[in-house]
């Protein structure tokens, strides 16, 4: 499924995982409930946060329960059809629930609005709200023309829209990660993606507004931040009096400088901008975790540049090879889409062989999804039959799992410092967290007195593909 647990899942998007509804919010103060459920990339988790501010603002309060909630909010993904396809399910459910109570309202939001627009309403039609990623400020107006019976869209993108100023309310958080968007949108034009389509034009937010909302963050007692963008290595912004700009390495840096207990983390890097500043600057701060999520998207050049990715093969192995260089113990996991237009038997060998050379510790795979609109729907054949490209997906997920296995295997008898981050899902005499390397580890509690948000020196003992596992050294 297209979903994604709010809670720590860092790195970029459409990571599978469960939808979440926000807890309930001291009910009896608001005069109406809201619920949201989120799907797609941590940038969309992100932004209902940034919706649930605007709502609380509004006198709306957030509920976990359907059967109380007042207004159903999805906030929706497009990035593969099958994302759309299980939103479109879940619309179907909530029609149903609509027809048995009245008044209720239901809005869609995020990628999915942005793209059917108006059509949405035609398509779906007990959709009440159709509202696009940069438009939420007006979300308080579009619920009151709904409320009056209109059905109301607002789509419009924005060049400078960041939602700087809006203090996010953070939903089903764990309390010790939370993630903080740094820019929005993305002027990379990968023929694949619907992304530029759908979240305009990239834009970078207010420094001093990051710097500050990390700071509460930690105030909070928050331990972690990831910093989110789809292209976070092309952050660039000017200060008011626009004689200085800040990079995305000086950004991380301004971060990691708030406290040596909160740790950094970031994501997605684009391999065509990343750079060796913001390699040193990881370098330089204990607390600036070393992992890198750096997406291929395939091994093979000639298909690197029909997917318009503007590396080619050598290129992006040269970047690995750099990371390793300056950060020998870096984490590093990818982005792999198999079956792109023309991509052939020799081309896909050359996917798994960059695979092994990279070395992954983790991957999220897909097959092409054509997505209306893009450069590649409009250009180029889908023409890698469905059951070659479900072969070839298979055959990289095994080989990711040996990488993984690996990986894992080559962390036995090593110690990392874990940030703690809540009892472990099978047992209560388990701790459960994160090592830098944003592995997940398992170790049992002894007579420790620690508490989730802690960090705690874990040697790993055994293993398996998804999680080490370990005991408390010190
Ligand atoms: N901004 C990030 C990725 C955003 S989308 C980056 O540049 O890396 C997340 C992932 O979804 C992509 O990395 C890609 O692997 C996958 N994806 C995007 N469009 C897709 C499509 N049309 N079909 C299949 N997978 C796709
Ligand atoms: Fe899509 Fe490419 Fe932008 Fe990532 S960098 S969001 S894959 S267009
Ligand atoms: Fe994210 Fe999906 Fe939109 S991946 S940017 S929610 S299309």
């Amino acid at each position: 499924m297209e979903m994604l647990a709010l809670q720590n899942k860092v790195h970029d998007e459409t990571k599978q995982g469960e939808a979440f509804a926000p807890f309930e919010l001291e009910p009896n103060i608001f005069r109406k409930h809201f619920y949201i459920e989120s799907y797609g990339c941590a940038m969309n988790f992100s932004d209902s946060e940034i919706v649930a501010s605007i709502l609380n603002n509004e006198g709306f309060g957030a509920t976990k329960n359907l059967e109380e909630a007042d207004l159903i909010f999805v906030n929706t993904c497009s990035i593969r059809e099958k994302a759309e396809a299980t939103i479109r399910k879940r619309l179907t459910e909530f029609r149903k629930l609509k027809e048995a109570r009245k008044g209720v309202l239901v809005g869609v939001l995020g990628c999915m609005a942005e793209r059917l627009k108006a059509k949405l309403l035609e398509e779906e039609k007990l959709v009440d709200i159709v509202i696009g990623p940069d438009a939420y400020r007006s979300l308080p107006s579009l619920i009151e023309e709904a409320e009056g019976g209109q059905k109301s869209v607002n789509v419009l993108l924005s060049r400078d829209e960041t939602y700087a100023d809006i203090s996010p309310i953070r939903l089903d958080s764990n309390g010790v990660s939370a993630f903080v968007s740094i820019m929005r949108g993305c002027n990379n034009m990968c023929s694949f993606c619907v992304v530029p389509f759908t979240r305009g034009r990239e834009r970078s937010r207010d420094a001093v507004s990051i710097v500050a909302e990390a700071t509460d963050l930690f105030k909070k007692g928050y331990k972690e931040v990831t910093l989110l963008g789809q292209n976070v290595d092309s952050y660039y912004w000017f200060n008011e009096q626009k004689d200085k700009a800040v990079t995305f390495a000086e950004l991380l840096e301004m971060v990691a400088l708030i406290h040596p207990n909160l740790r950094v983390r970031f994501s997605t890097s684009h391999p065509k901008d990343i750079t060796d500043d913001v390699l040193f600057t990881m370098a330089k701060y204990e607390n600036i975790c070393n992992y890198i999520h750096l997406p291929i998207q395939s091994g093979n050049s000639r298909i690197l540049q029909l997917m318009n990715r503007t590396y080619s093969r050598e290129w992006y192995l040269a970047k690995v090879d750099r990371i390793r260089e300056i950060l020998p113990d870096c984490g590093i996991t990818t982005d792999i889409i198999t079956g792109f237009c023309t991509e052939t038997e020799e081309d896909h060998q050359d996917t798994l062989t960059a695979m092994a050379y990279s070395k992954y510790d983790m991957a999220y795979m897909y097959f092409y999804s054509e997505r209306p609109g893009t450069l590649a729907e409009r250009r180029f054949d889908d023409d890698v039959p469905l059951d070659v490209k479900k072969r070839r997906l298979q055959e990289i997920v095994d080989m990711q799992g040996a990488l993984s296995t690996q990986s894992n295997l080559n962390d036995i008898g090593k110690t990392f410092k874990v940030l703690i981050e809540g009892n472990s899902k099978k047992s209560d005499t388990d701790w459960s967290g994160r090592t830098e390397q944003n592995k997940s580890i398992v170790f049992p509690k002894g007579n420790y007195q620690l508490q989730k948000g802690d960090y705690v020196h874990v040697k790993v003992n055994e293993c398996t593909r998804a999680t080490l596992l370990g005991e408390i050294v010190k």
